[in-house]
């Protein structure tokens, strides 16, 4: 058998569902090829999946986020992000003319870690952003929110990979000032590319509106009253993002089911563990995570299960921290190049520390070392999710009992 990495399917039914085909060409007969009604029926349907009073859809979610900390009118100052994320959400903060400082994670939610997060607050702080790594919402997401508030600074959620999911009855993209998914194709949903900005700040969605088409003020006449760009979604885009929406939430149930199937095949086993998801809190599974023996060879397992038995385990979240990135050896956390052979002239912010490579992430650490992704997407049958536990399995198994007669030798 062969379980591929990822499926992604559009199948006949899919292109029936709500005729895309017959769509794209009325888009296109139309010649609104740009903003429009397919564009606000996928903000109106993503408004009323997430439950947010206002959405707006982007080009990605990278920019999703650099529009929301724009809106927020943040620049100059520093953002908060766990290093143990996808580098797009370290790149937002740049982009959008701050600085990022790296936080640790708590080995057991996976995302931020709150004890960690309040030693890197000082008085230029403004915002945090918070991943719903893997998607799963911090149960310590109380916490985190408390401890911005008493700091007087803003959340943002990063819901990239977090579409369906949430804490205590509420989604992800409601749980801070404002949230920002991508339905980059291996996402949950997706669009090829495409993001979208949840909020239900009245003030956030008139300026992030703005800034997305090029900063053009709808009540000046469409002159440009905000410093935008272009960061739109095509109409033709929007028309698949009607008929994702539209079938999430089976694609939802899709996913919950195989994550309930690995969890009854791996209970038990005496050798990994799966993540446990709070009860308390609801996962789409982006990813399935299982962390391995302490003393395991990731890259031996993962390799003996791709040459054995044919199953292609997905990306870690995370294998390389954003801390350890070799970027930071050409750029500054402000997004500046570092001039003078590695020196920094950063007259930006005089002794903002942006030259001082950011270290010290334990925990962040042990999790990138520790665990893999099984792979999970709608159309798994019960079959491959038993080939894939039973070789996950043999191979550890084989893997411990070969360390330990080595070690006897
Ligand atoms: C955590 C996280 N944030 C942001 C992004 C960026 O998403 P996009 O490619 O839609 O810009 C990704 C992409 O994988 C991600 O994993």
């Amino acid at each position: 058998m062969k379980v591929p990495i990822i499926r992604i399917s559009f199948s006949e039914e899919d292109k029936r569902f709500i005729n895309v085909n017959v769509k794209i060409s009325e888009v296109l007969d139309s010649g609104i090829l740009t903003m429009g009604k397919y564009t606000r029926e996928f903000e109106d349907l993503c408004c009323r999946f997430v439950g947010s009073r206002y959405a707006i859809s982007t080009g990605n979610c990278t920019v999703a986020m650099e529009i929301i900390i724009r809106a927020l009118g943040i620049e100059g100052r520093s953002i908060i992000v766990p290093t143990n994320t996808f580098m797009a959400t370290a790149y937002a903060v740049m982009q959008s003319g701050n600085r990022v400082v790296f936080a640790d994670s708590n080995r057991e939610t996976l995302s931020l870690c709150p004890q960690d997060l309040r030693k890197r607050i000082n008085g230029d702080t403004t915002a945090v952003i918070l991943v719903h790594i893997g998607g799963i919402v911090s149960p310590q997401y109380y916490e985190i929110k408390k401890i911005c508030e008493e700091n007087g600074l803003h959340l943002i959620e990063d819901c990239a990979h977090a579409f369906g999911c949430g804490i205590d009855g509420k989604k992800a993209g409601t749980l801070g000032a404002a949230g920002a998914f991508s339905f980059f194709p291996t996402k949950v949903v997706t669009t090829a590319e495409g993001g979208m900005i949840t909020t239900d700040n009245k003030d956030i969605y008139n300026k992030a509106r703005m800034i997305r088409n090029h900063g053009k003020n709808p009540d000046m006449g469409n002159r440009m009253s905000e410093f935008g760009y272009n960061y739109r979604l095509s109409e033709i885009t929007a028309v698949i993002g009607v008929q994702q929406i539209r079938k999430a939430a089976q694609i939802v149930d899709a996913r919950m089911g195989i994550a309930k199937i690995y969890d009854r095949l791996l209970a038990d086993n005496g050798y990994v563990r799966p993540l446990s998801i709070p009860s308390n809190t609801t996962s789409t599974y982006y990813k399935y995570v299982v962390f391995l023996p302490e003393d395991s060879d990731r890259s031996g397992i993962k390799m003996t299960m791709q040459e054995k038995y044919q199953i292609s385990l997905t990306g870690e979240v995370y294998a390389d921290l954003c801390h350890t990135e070799p970027v930071w050896q050409k750029y500054t956390y402000c997004g500046k190049l570092r001039n003078n052979g590695g020196k920094v002239d950063c007259a930006r912010w005089p002794d903002c520390g942006c030259g001082d490579l950011q270290e010290g992430f334990p925990e962040a650490a042990y999790l990138s070392k520790h665990h893999i992704c099984l792979p999970l997407y709608p159309g798994m049958t019960e079959e491959e999710c038993a080939y894939v536990v039973d070789s996950l399995l043999r191979t550890v198994k084989d893997m411990a009992s070969v360390s330990t007669s080595t070690e006897g030798s």
